[in-house]
């Protein structure tokens, strides 16, 4: 860059920086008003503020709540869709979206109640729907629920369930019948996307499966013979089966498709197609013949773990001793001994989400992601932004046999991996021994006591003897939801077919408690940093153990509270150590 290159570009940074300090200060002002309850205002200066930023998560999501206040749903779940767009991460946390959804599309409460008075009957779409599919279709927000996650609402499940079997009756009656079809033709492609997102997890009754086969089979049929197939027959078959499975389906993929199906078309047969080709790609690089391994290896085969769909936005970039001092502050943190890049491990990677965070978070590392299952590899890889791809190592292999490649890393990641080995601290020790002095792990462990219920719900279906396949798993659930184990419809592994698997149905799972983990960490030279709790759940356990004056690395206390608090780990241990 010459010199006078250097001045253009430092005076478009001063006035984008200067715009950007303007809209920062607007944005106060707008928050100031809308806590006055001035909210012509607040939105006003929202939308001055956008126009400047025109992605400002929290000003859509703020100006949203403004809109909702002011009866302005259409507004509101337009602001809210765009705060998700710059914020995916939020729909971690589904519970709030839903109660927002639920307020700017009221149709759908209404069809809660009807629903859940009829179920397991399902209603017909009038039912269901006073205005038929209009008052839903077009909305943003329910378009990005359905298509940007899985819907974690047991509830909305079967709104979603029962509308589908109205589709499937409509079309399968009238093939010709596309009325509702055109005017609805979003909403019934997001539809078609979120089952495929659960993978079919939604319950199918006797009827359905057969009009479904028979609708699959007509579609066949009709490819074969290079027939026209309506969007509404094919975006209904795309509800109940995916469309790879389609034998003959490649003849249309390319076809000038309204956007809905080229969408649907894109998610069931394109980005399929993609992970097979990148299969292929992904280097055994160890042995798997351990005995529990290869169980384990084809669990994840038929359903990697986890189905995500969108990670959060990157975090802001760091290296791992600044971030673990942020996170931790006061805990005994040494300097690391990074020598050039930090080499870090995924351990048990699955379908790659953690591999992308870390490489985004932390931008100077290296990384090898390694996992057991292919089919979960090269999900990760078809997930990889094409940016941070030559710094992630994707390969197939058996963390008991990792010792044998020879590496040392900074950082090992193992969340979720290790309680379903043989012997779980065998493993932890055998990684212990490929870190670095000072060098990293966050772990992940199942607790004992806050999976109760889990291990009672995994009873009952071992007593029920439903099988860990697709149909199987619908069936569980089903019975599970109207058993005493109910409150496993309250975890959102529940809510999707490998999900479910992995939640309830795993081939092969311990579980822990602290002291065995407090006892591992003594005798194998390492320090406790830390546990990583959700937000607001560490800020009262912060408070508690400050007034108590104890460290917050004190795994006595830990254990204590966790007694008392006995879903305190409900999703797992999950915390950092280093090595000593
Ligand atoms: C529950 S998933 C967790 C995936 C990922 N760590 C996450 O948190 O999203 C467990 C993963 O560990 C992998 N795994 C289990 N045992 C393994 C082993 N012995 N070697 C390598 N990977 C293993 C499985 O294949 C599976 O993908």
């Amino acid at each position: 860059m010459n010199r006078k290159q250097r001045r253009a570009a430092q005076e478009t940074g001063g006035a984008a920086n200067t715009a950007l300090a303007a809209a920062g200060d607007l944005f106060q002002r707008a928050v100031a008003h809308q806590e006055r309850g001035e909210l012509d205002d607040a939105a006003r200066l929202y939308k001055r503020v956008l126009g400047v930023v025109p992605t400002h998560g929290g000003t859509h999501n703020n100006l949203a709540q403004v809109r909702l206040t002011q009866g302005r749903r259409g507004d509101a779940s337009e602001h809210f869709a765009q705060a998700i767009d710059a914020a995916p991460e939020l729909l971690d946390d589904l519970g709030p979206i839903i109660a927002v959804l639920l307020k700017v599309v009221p149709a759908l409460s209404t069809a809660v109640g009807r629903v859940e008075a009829a179920w397991p009957r399902r209603p017909a779409l009038h039912e269901i729907f006073d205005c038929g599919l209009d008052a839903l279709a077009g909305d943003p927000l329910l378009h990005t629920v359905l298509t940007s996650t899985t819907l974690r609402h047991l509830p909305l499940e079967r709104v979603f369930t029962a509308m589908r079997a109205g589709l499937l009756s409509d079309v399968s009656a009238e093939p010709g019948n596309t009325t509702t079809y055109v005017r609805a033709l979003d909403l019934i492609g997001a539809l078609a996307r979120q089952c495929f997102i659960n993978e079919y997890v939604f319950s199918e009754t006797d009827a359905e499966t057969a009009d479904a086969n028979a609708l699959t089979a007509t579609i066949e049929q009709r490819l074969q013979n290079r027939e026209p197939v309506h969007a509404a027959q094919l975006l209904t078959a795309a509800m109940y089966r995916p469309l790879y499975a389609l034998a003959s389906i490649d003849a249309i993929v390319d076809k000038p498709w309204p956007k809905a199906v080229r969408d649907v078309l894109t998610q069931q047969v394109i980005e399929p197609r993609r992970e097979r080709e990148l299969r292929t790609t992904v280097p055994r690089v160890t042995a798997i013949d351990d005995a529990v391994s290869l169980r384990v290896q084809q669990q994840y085969e038929e359903n990697p773990y986890p189905r995500w769909v969108r990670a959060g936005a990157p975090p802001p970039p760091a290296t791992i001793e600044t971030y673990l001092q942020q996170r931790f502050p006061g805990a005994p943190i040494r300097p690391l001994n990074v020598e050039a890049a930090p080499a870090i491990l995924i351990a048990g990677c699955g379908t790659g989400r953690s591999a992308i965070e870390f490489a985004q978070h932390f931008p100077d590392a290296k990384l090898l992601a390694a996992d057991l299952s292919g089919a979960s590899l090269s999900y990760a890889k078809r997930k990889t932004p094409a940016a941070l791809a030559p710094r992630i190592d994707f390969v197939q292999a058996d963390i008991l046999k990792l010792d044998t490649l020879d590496r040392r890393f900074d950082l090992i990641n193992a969340s979720g991996v290790l309680h379903h080995m043989a012997d779980p601290f065998a493993a932890w020790r055998l990684l212990t021994g490929l870190l670095r002095p000072s060098g990293v792990m966050y772990i992940g462990l199942y607790s004992e006591l806050a999976r109760r219920d889990i291990v009672a719900a995994r009873q009952f279906i071992a007593e029920r003897g439903f099988a860990a396949t697709p149909s199987g798993i619908r069936e569980a659930r089903e019975a599970l939801a109207a058993s005493p184990f109910r409150s496993v419809t309250h975890s959102g592994d529940f809510y999707g077919t490998s999900d479910c698997r992995d939640l309830l149905f795993h081939v092969q799972e311990q579980r822990m408690a602290i002291p065995q983990i407090k006892d591992f960490l003594d005798r194998e030279g390492l320090a406790f940093l830390g546990f990583d709790l959700p937000p607001p759940i560490a800020a009262g356990v912060r408070e508690r153990f400050t007034a108590a004056r104890w460290p917050l690395t004190d795994l006595d206390r830990w254990h204590e509270l966790e007694q008392m608090q006995p879903d305190l780990f409900i999703t797992m241990y999950q915390f950092w150590v280093q090595k000593r």
